[in-house]
């Protein structure tokens, strides 16, 4: 089966005051139909730019210096840029972090929804019901400042879902909510798994997130995928290093609470100097001599891949 989204040896690339910032780094990952993929690193690690890259809609400033990227098997960026928009608009909806930053302040949702989608008053009061909006029709009269962020974030998902894409990607869906909404909306997008049948891209910060919703995810560090396979697996059996730190740690340093990634010692290195072997190497705990000087390839193990020196255990 041809994945739905794909991308392939992907780079990116930031043109930066005095350089260029390697932001994504011969990345290649693929989503099918009715999976949920997950990407998880720390901050500044490339999450985004690489949800961006895979719809090629990136910020100003950043150029796809390698790479394919493949909707349904057409590698968009050899299409002109109106027949990629209209392949875009055809197949992929995206959902943000803040959804605030979505909606016309001075427009209500309902007339929001419909510009937005098209879609007549029956089937927008629908769609809001199915994502868990009470008084669904009366929420079309509000405003977006009259929503909780979590209504908010809702109606986001709605509106993206009546979009009826292949692909919804959502960047940090949880993050700018509290803990209780965070609950309410990875509850809702669990329960979409079973009546979305297209592919979802996750990111997120969010250990819990990715062990309720995902099916696989691929864990980014310094821009590039270090670690990628089924969820049960790596959580159980992480391989790489940083994957390894990231989740031996003392659940004390998990905030229990929000769930969120914990942090491990040293930090990201600079991605405009990268060193020429592997980027994680001041922060490994089991470097070898050759971390120092070659940068490591990617080893496939049973359905995941480790890029590391020292391969999968
Ligand atoms: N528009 C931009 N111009 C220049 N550099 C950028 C831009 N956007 C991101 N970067 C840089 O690219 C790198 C990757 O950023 P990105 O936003 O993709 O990371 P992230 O993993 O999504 O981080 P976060 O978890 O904080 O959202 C970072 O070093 C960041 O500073
Ligand atoms: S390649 Fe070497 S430095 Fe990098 S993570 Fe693997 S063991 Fe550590
Ligand atoms: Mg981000």
């Amino acid at each position: 089966m041809t994945p739905v989204l794909s991308v392939e040896n992907l780079s990116v690339a930031y043109r930066v005051p005095g350089g260029t910032l390697q932001a994504v780094r011969d990345v290649t990952l693929s989503v099918r139909r009715g999976e949920v993929l997950g990407i998880m690193g720390e901050s500044g690690c490339g999450k985004s730019t690489l949800a961006a890259a895979m719809i090629n809609l990136l910020p100003p400033g950043a150029v796809i210096s390698q790479g394919a990227v493949r909707l349904n098997g057409t590698d968009m960026l050899t299409l002109p840029p109106a027949a990629q928009r209209a392949l875009r608009g055809r197949s992929v909806a995206m959902v943000f972090q803040d959804p605030m930053t979505a909606f016309n302040p001075v427009l209500t949702i309902g007339r929001q929804l419909a510009d937005f989608t098209g879609a007549q008053e029956p089937r927008l009061v629908d769609m809001l019901a199915r994502v868990g909006i009470p008084d669904a029709a009366r929420c079309l009269d509000r405003f977006p400042h009259e929503l909780s962020g979590g209504m908010r974030q809702r109606v986001a998902i709605a509106a993206a879902l009546l979009m009826q894409p292949e692909v919804l990607i959502a960047d940090e869906p949880t993050t700018a909510l509290d803990v209780t909404m965070e609950a309410q909306i990875i509850h809702l997008l669990r329960d979409l798994r079973t009546t979305f049948d297209g592919a979802i891209v996750i990111v997120t910060h969010h250990l819990g997130v990715i062990a309720e919703l995902c099916d696989r995810v691929a864990v980014m560090y310094a821009g590039e995928v270090v670690e990628d396979g089924p969820v049960d697996a790596i959580f159980h059996d992480p391989q790489h290093p940083y994957t390894r730190a990231l989740l031996a740690c003392d659940p004390a340093v998990v905030d229990p609470a929000s769930g969120r990634l914990p942090t491990i010692a040293g930090r990201l290195p600079d991605l405009t100097a990268l060193p020429p072997g592997c980027a994680f190497l001041p922060r490994c705990t089991v470097a070898l001599a050759a971390c120092r000087t070659a940068p490591p390839q990617l080893r496939p193990a049973e359905g995941r891949s480790v890029l590391c020196h020292r391969g999968a255990a």
